[in-house]
Parts: structure tokens; C-alpha cells; sequence
């Protein structure tokens, strides 16, 4: 396989070349115990693999300390029940769990990915009698997109995939299913030399990046589309808080691609993406401006505070 470099033009990050992720040192919780990476395997008659019955979160640690942990194993818990199925373990004990893989691997600044799963027991579309595996595994992951993108922002174009109606998917859930059109736009995109895609609903409104969710902001207020078709990402609610609390005017409504041409700022959050300003969608060119920046020092702040008030 040809290595991936990391470089601004493919908007990933860091100075490596990319591990694969079965070829790694270290530990991954595995129902219930710490077992060594490599050993961390499924069959490959597996129901999550074949159809997609699968939920996952997505969390950063800072400083040892896991970033709104038990609201990320909550939503894992949510998303599954969404998926008709219930984990095998409290959110208490995966709480538990990310902080003991986090030390075994030594990890402090990190990303954490606990995934569930139905197992092998059956493998048609009635899965009744599947049992349900949790695994949960941490790796460094710097920035989402190359740090030499943070003063140009990313460059975004318009996919031709669209979230689906919330009754032909589970779109509140944390799904893998719902991620195959996020790879489809996400791979085209960086087939012409975009960082991303934005994706429009079934409506046609704007709904998110693939990846994170999207704000815009227009005259001194900030605006971000309803949640009612993709996921509620849990940076937008906290970036939204942060906004509040600075005094701005935050709109949550529904948005559509006209509004592209006259937007001041654009950028996107997510528990990987952070606060990640957008410098281009297609034809429109953005700065990086006053706003974006504002949200990007506090949610940087706020994330290091809560590091520090844990350590003390
Ligand atoms: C499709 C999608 N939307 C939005 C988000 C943002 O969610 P959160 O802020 O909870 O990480 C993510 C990140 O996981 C995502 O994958």
C-alpha cells in the first residue's frame, strides 16, 4: 500500500506517514479487558460489518482528561438503542474504560473511539440473537486537518450526496451506515483537491460537513442550521454556549446554499475538527475572521481549563 503523507494539500494532519491502524503498539479495551492492540480482532462474518449494525463515539483527551467523556458514552448508549440494541455496560463502567486505555497506552493528548457492535451469532437482516461487543482504542491525532491550514481554512465543496429524511435512517444516531455517504463525499471532494464536502439534506438546506457540524456567521451573528436530520455534535452545543456567553446572537434554523455567497465567516465544529475555519466553498472565498477566531481561542481554553481543574 502506498503511504499517505501528511501535507496541507491533503488537509491531513501531522508529519507522518500513516500506521495502519491493525499495526500498532499498545492497548485496546476489548469487552471488559485491556487486550494488546494487534490481538483486538472479529471474525469476518461479523453483523456490523456486513450490515452496518454498528455505533461509535468520537472524543479528544487533553492533558489526560477526556473532554465531555460521560455525555459521548451517553450518546453511544442513545445511538444504540436507536440501532434497536443495548450495550452491555453502563456508561459509568465505559467511562471507566476510556480512562483506563487512555493510561495503558500512555496517551494524554488523544483521541479516543469506543465503538459497539453486534457480533457473529447470526448473520442475515434479523439479528435477535447477535451479542453486542464494546471495544475501545486511543491514538494520537494532533489536529484533524493540517495545522497549516488553520490561517487559510479549509477548502469545501458541494457534495452530490445528501443527508437522508430522519424516517429513512436513524439521523440522530452516531451510526456507521450513516457514514457511507460521508466517505462517498468525502473521497470525491479530495479526488478534485478539496478538503472536504458540505452536505445539503433531503430538502436542499445546508446540513453539515462530513465529518463536523457547520456554522455561518452574517453581520456580527452566528448561524447554524437545525439539528433534525444529522447529528447534534456536542462541540456545536458547547460552541453555541461559548457564543452566549460572548454576548453573540446565535440563530439555529434552517439555512440554505444562497446564503453561501454572502457569508462573512463559515466554520465547522467537532470533538475531532475542533473549531476549524472554512476559507472556500467552491467559488466563495472566506477569511479567517474575528468570530471564528474568538470561538476557536474558547473552545481551545475551555477544553485545556476543564485538563487543568482535573489535574488539581
Ligand atoms: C457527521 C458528523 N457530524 C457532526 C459531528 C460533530 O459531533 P461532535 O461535536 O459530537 O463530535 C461529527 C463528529 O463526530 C460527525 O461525524
Amino acid at each position: 500500500m502506498t503511504p499517505v503523507l501528511a501535507t496541507p494539500e491533503t488537509g491531513i494532519a501531522g508529519d507522518f506517514e500513516m500506521i495502519p491502524m491493525d499495526d500498532r503498539d499498545g492497548f485496546i479495551w476489548f469487552d471488559g479487558k485491556l487486550v494488546p492492540w494487534r490481538d483486538a480482532k472479529i471474525h469476518v462474518l461479523t453483523h456490523g460489518l456486513h450490515y452496518a449494525s454498528a455505533v461509535f463515539e468520537g472524543v479528544r483527551a487533553y492533558g489526560g482528561v477526556i473532554f465531555e467523556l460521560t455525555r459521548h458514552n451517553e450518546r453511544l448508549a442513545t445511538s444504540a438503542k436507536l440501532l434497536g440494541f443495548s450495550l452491555p455496560f453502563t456508561t459509568a463502567e465505559l467511562d471507566e474504560a476510556c480512562q483506563a486505555v487512555l493510561a495503558a497506552n500512555g496517551h494524554t493528548d488523544a483521541y479516543v473511539r469506543p465503538i459497539a457492535w453486534r457480533g457473529s451469532e447470526q448473520l442475515g437482516v434479523s439479528a435477535q440473537q447477535t451479542k453486542i461487543h464494546v471495544a475501545i482504542a486511543t491514538w494520537e491525532w494532533p489536529s484533524y486537518f493540517a495545522p497549516e491550514l488553520r490561517e487559510k481554512g479549509i477548502k469545501l465543496t458541494l457534495s452530490k450526496w445528501r443527508r437522508p429524511a430522519p424516517d429513512t435512517a436513524p439521523t440522530a444516531a452516531k451510526a456507521a451506515g450513516l457514514y457511507m455517504i460521508c466517505t462517498l463525499s468525502k473521497h470525491a471532494a479530495e479526488a478534485e483537491g478539496w478538503h472536504d464536502a458540505l452536505m445539503l439534506d433531503y430538502r436542499g438546506q445546508i446540513a453539515e460537513a462530513t465529518g463536523a457540524n457547520f456554522f455561518l456567521v452574517k453581520d456580527g451573528v452566528v448561524h447554524t442550521p437545525t439539528p433534525d436530520c444529522f447529528l447534534n455534535g456536542l462541540t456545536r452545543q458547547t460552541v453555541i454556549g461559548l457564543a452566549r456567553a460572548r454576548g453573540l446572537k446565535v440563530v439555529e434554523r434552517a439555512m440554505f446554499p444562497e446564503e453561501l455567497a454572502t457569508a462573512d465567516e463559515i466554520f465547522v465544529t467537532g470533538s475531532a475538527a475542533e473549531v476549524t475555519a472554512i476559507g472556500q466553498i467552491d467559488d466563495y472565498h472566506y477569511p479567517v475572521g474575528p468570530i471564528t477566531r474568538l470561538l476557536r481561542d474558547d473552545y481551545e481554553k475551555l477544553v485545556r481549563r476543564m485538563a487543568t481543574s482535573a489535574a488539581a
